[in-house]
């Protein structure tokens, strides 16, 4: 377990899963009923873009940084207001340089009403993390492995709420692993928003999660791809370059799909990196 998300906090892909986490817990939280959220795999909460990994990296250039230095205008403005308010607040209460991850951007969108379980299986992810999240009692950390926890914690209490799947894809089966440990969850809780992040470094490998989904019988499976390009920085580690990343959304809350249609194509232009970008919403399986 290498992975440090610290490397990677505010890149491209960050800001493509949290503009549509915020979406999605805008959505959800219309409704009095509580939520539950479920993290599988966590990371920090936090993370300090000057810090030493991301300073290393230098990903966030092609991120955050480029909404900070041209912030969206118009109807992308709008659909973005949820995600980058809550930068603006982790910045507010924590500093200029901090960068908000999904733990935080869950706790920030949700309500008193609301239960946060957050699981991190590296112990001093999980340290740091606990001491982000420290003040909020709705939130439990635990150290579960991310998908032992998708089969044990649903359906939650509340029946009803997200779950987001966003795991290191260090295991050349995380593809598999996470589409059989979905398939599991749907079948103990067919009503849980799910939202699967995965890389896209060849995109017939990437499509096939939703398809492999939607094969075992998911329905209402939405598919969002964000190809930015491949002139980002090598891999640490090696292997093919991150050209894009996805969400595959089971169950996804009325009006999303409509949002990313009109969200993708400014994301696409903005963070896109070698001149043809481009980006893709599928409606794997329908109702
Ligand atoms: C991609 S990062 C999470 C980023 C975070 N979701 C966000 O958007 O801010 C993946 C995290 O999963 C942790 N991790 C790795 N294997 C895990 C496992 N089997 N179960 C739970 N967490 C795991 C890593 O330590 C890492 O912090």
């Amino acid at each position: 377990m290498n992975y440090r998300h610290a490397f990677h906090a505010g890149n491209f892909a960050d800001v493509f899963k949290h503009a549509f986490l915020a979406l999605i817990l805008t959505h959800l939280t219309r409704k009095d009923a509580a939520l539950r959220y479920l993290d599988t795999h966590a990371g920090v909460g936090l993370y300090d873009l000057t810090g030493e990994e991301a300073t290393r990296s230098g990903e966030a250039a092609d991120g955050i940084a480029r909404l900070d230095a041209d912030p969206p205008q118009g109807e992308a403005e709008r659909l973005l207001a949820p995600y980058l308010e809550t930068v603006a607040a982790a910045r507010a209460a924590h500093g200029p340089t901090i960068y908000p991850g999904s733990p935080w951007i869950a706790a920030r969108l949700t309500r008193p009403q609301d239960r946060l379980t957050l699981c991190e299986l590296n112990p001093q992810e999980r340290e740091t993390l606990t001491r982000a999240m420290r003040r909020d009692a709705r939130v439990g950390v635990v150290g579960v492995d991310g998908y032992v926890a998708l089969g044990a914690y649903v359906p939650p209490k509340e029946r009803r709420g997200l779950v987001l799947v966003d795991p290191p894809f260090e295991s050349r089966d995380e593809f598999s692993r996470m589409a059989a440990a979905l398939v599991r969850a749907h079948r103990k809780w067919p009503t849980g928003v799910y939202a699967l992040w995965h890389p896209v470094k060849h995109v017939a490998e990437a499509r096939g999660l939703a398809d492999a989904i939607a094969a075992a019988g998911v329905r209402r499976v939405l598919r969002l791809e964000l190809v930015v390009g491949a002139a980002g920085p090598p891999p640490r580690g090696g292997g093919p370059p991150l050209i894009g990343a996805g969400l595959v959304l089971v169950n996804p809350p009325f009006g999303l799909e409509a949002q990313a249609r009109a969200l993708l194509p400014f994301l696409a232009a903005r963070l896109g990196r070698d001149g043809a970008p481009s980006w893709r919403v599928d409606v794997v399986a329908g109702e």
